[in-house]
């Protein structure tokens, strides 16, 4: 397996306990990317990604994500991997849940990146989400507000199947 890089906003909460354990799953192997201000060229630097994008503003990227998104909707992305995890709420916003990995995810794939790291809608109660592909999310979804406690196993049983789908 190639090296990884996660890349996620270093200033926010819960996104970046998620990356630490995403980290330690990893056995503290991944680089650590914050994708504030970042470049394209930084942001072109890898060819495995782990990219971390909470949901904000009722269904909406974060401020950080969107002010790159002119970038990324004009780099190549061919021959590169990426799964996606986001925070969300599933009971304050149940119709906008995880959209931001929706968004960032149809991105990725119409500049020619590949999506990883799918994972089944079971054990989530909400009622819209742009991140749902039939009956499986395009990344992970964590709710720290509502179900803290499964962040853990769910982050490892990711990275298990991260570890085989990245190459
Ligand atoms: C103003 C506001 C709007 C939000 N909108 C959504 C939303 O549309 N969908 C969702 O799933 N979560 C939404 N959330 C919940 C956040 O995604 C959640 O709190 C997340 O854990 C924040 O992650 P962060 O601390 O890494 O930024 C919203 C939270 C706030 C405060």
């Amino acid at each position: 397996m190639k090296d990884i890089a996660i890349l996620y906003s270093f200033n926010t909460q819960k996104t970046s306990r998620a990356a630490k354990m995403i980290q330690e799953s990893f056995g503290g192997k991944l680089k650590q990317v914050n994708v504030e201000n970042i470049t394209k060229e930084e942001f072109l630097a890898y060819e495995n990604y782990i990219l971390g994008v909470p949901t904000w503003f009722d269904g909406e990227l974060p401020n950080y994500w969107d002010e790159f998104m002119p970038d990324l909707e004009e780099v190549n992305l061919k021959g590169k991997t990426f799964a996606l995890y986001g925070a969300g709420d599933q009971v304050g916003y149940p119709e906008n849940f995880v959209d931001a990995i929706g968004l960032l995810g149809k991105v990725i794939e119409e500049r020619g990146g590949k999506l990883i790291g799918f994972t089944k809608n079971e054990g989530y109660t909400f009622e819209n989400s742009k991140a749902l592909r039939g009956d499986v999310f395009c990344g992970l979804p964590l709710d720290f507000e509502n179900q803290a406690r499964q962040a853990k196993p769910r982050i490892a049983a990711w990275v298990e199947q991260l570890k085989k789908e990245f190459k």
